[in-house]
């Protein structure tokens, strides 16, 4: 252990482990800014850590049980260093609340999915006061923490997630999210802004504003607000150079949503739109409200409007009662619409959902050969746009070295798709000409080009 990292005075080590979701990811930045002050420096290696900080997903089993190994697995660091504190947060802390510590006699605190702003004075208490606590309520309205500044990003990220509401009131049938994140709740429009001008002053070029359906943003809100009025605003109240958003419900996608593609410049051409299945039958079962002839529409009335616009998607599949019938038109669907990713699930029982308790479960081998015919339908549609990106001029926005350590750049095109490129480290932060040269199932390879035109930050 490093000498740095000592139990009593001098910085002390914060190890955060995020699973699941940018929502996770999000509120693991909070925690890490919020710690700051008490003197918590990040550290990459569990074993300088003498506080551990898991944010966990439940959002299918599987997910849940990795959170549970990998608890399970810190018994032994904690019987080594019995000062370290470890702390479980989101998903999986807010179903079980004191049920975990009950289960694991090494955990410290529970944190519920609202209680993540008080996280600074439940470390304090444990740490002063001894014992171990489960904080299951708190703000979370109150995502904008006021104590230890706006900067939520150590100076350098080029990119930065922002949540602008929190929580979901669909009640998909098979879906935990409502349970663990509680009722939709926006933020106001002027705190997200306040935000997105702070990010821009620590040098972030793009945020990826977040929420489980960004398409019903402002609803409750006391100053009437609508996502596309937000999207405006930060277009003409920032200076930030690139727009993300995820994820939008089909049902909420409205026309003039639409028509932001084509108007706003800052806004990037990709669209995360989940489907989940092709079948009308299965997406009623799912509580879905749409068709998926309603779908499709809309997709077509989208390429209409933005011809060029990327369109990625998530499936599942052996949801309660679907037949091959109803598979088959889920493959309709997708070839059909071609979409340019896909992230595909095998349905997984959750407590709580109305779909836990349908009989008809599929059997888990169907669902497994189902998710492979799926998946490798989609590998190839993915490599061939990949492909069809070979010889195109893109404007990536270098977001720093390339993870394969190969002196090589990162960033990504407006279309979401990852490109790696020759270029000194100094790019990071600009929008760069890159001619695409290679196609890979997962990314690109490009040369960056000198364009006559300057490349002010804001034209994409
Ligand atoms: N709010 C987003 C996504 C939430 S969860 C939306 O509405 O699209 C992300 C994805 O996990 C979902 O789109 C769905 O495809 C998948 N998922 C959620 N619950 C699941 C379950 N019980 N089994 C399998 N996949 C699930
Ligand atoms: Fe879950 Fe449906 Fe809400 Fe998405 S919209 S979080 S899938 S309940
Ligand atoms: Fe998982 Fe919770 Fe996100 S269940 S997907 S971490 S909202």
């Amino acid at each position: 252990m490093s000498e740095l990292f000592s139990p009593t005075g001098g910085p002390r080590g914060l190890y955060i482990r995020t699973f699941g979701c940018q929502m996770n990811e999000y509120d693991s930045l909070r925690v890490q800014r919020l710690l700051a002050p008490l003197g918590y420096v990040p550290v990459s290696d569990i074993c300088e850590a003498d506080v551990i900080f898991l944010n966990t997903c439940s959002v299918r089993e599987k997910a849940e049980q990795k959170v549970h190994s990998f608890i399970g697995s810190l018994r032994r660091l904690k019987k080594i260093k019995p000062h370290l504190k470890i702390i479980a947060g989101g998903c999986v802390a807010q179903q079980f609340g004191e049920k975990l510590l009950d289960r694991f006699d090494h955990l410290d605190i529970v944190l519920g999915t609202g209680g993540v702003s008080s996280i600074g004075q439940m470390l304090k208490r444990v740490e002063e006061k001894g014992g171990r606590l489960a904080c299951m309520t708190g703000e979370e309205n109150g995502v904008n923490d006021q104590s230890g500044g706006t900067e939520i990003f150590p100076r350098g990220s080029v990119t930065a997630p922002v949540t602008i509401m929190q929580g979901c009131n669909n009640y998909c049938t098979y879906c935990i999210v409502p349970y663990v994140r509680g009722p939709e709740r926006s933020r106001p429009a002027s705190e997200i802004l306040e935000e997105v001008r702070s990010l821009e002053s620590s040098g972030v070029r793009e945020v990826l504003l977040l929420g489980q359906n960004v398409n019903s943003y402002g609803r409750g809100l006391a100053e009437s607000s609508t996502f596309v009025d937000l999207l405006r605003r930060i277009r003409t109240e920032t200076g930030i150079a690139r727009i993300r958003f995820t994820t939008s419900h089909p049902k909420d996608l409205t026309d003039e949503m639409m028509q932001c593609f084509a108007e706003a410049d800052i806004l990037c051409k990709h669209l995360h739109l989940p489907v989940q299945s092709g079948s009308d039958r299965i997406l009623a079962r799912m509580n879905r409200g749409y068709t998926a002839a309603v779908y499709t529409e809309k997709i077509r009335k989208l390429r209409r409007i933005c011809p060029q616009i990327a369109l990625t998607s998530d499936i599942i599949v052996g949801f309660p009662g679907e037949t091959e019938e109803d598979f088959k038109r889920t493959m309709d669907l997708l070839e059909e619409v071609r979409f340019d990713n896909l992230f595909s699930f095998r349905y997984s029982d959750r407590p709580k959902t109305s779909a836990s308790a349908f009989p008809d479960k599929v059997r888990p081998e169907t669902a497994a050969n189902r998710l492979l015919a799926l998946q490798s339908y989609q590998a190839d549609v993915t490599l061939r746009k990949n492909l069809a990106e070979v010889g195109t001029e893109r404007d990536v926005l270098a977001e720093g070295p390339s993870r394969a350590s190969n002196g090589q750049m990162t960033g990504r095109t407006t279309h979401n798709r990852v490109v790696n490129f020759e270029a000194p480290l100094s790019t990071t932060g600009q929008i760069v000409g890159v001619k695409i040269s290679f196609a890979y199932s997962h990314s690109l390879k490009g040369d960056v080009i000198v364009r006559s035109k300057a490349q002010p930050g804001r034209d994409l």
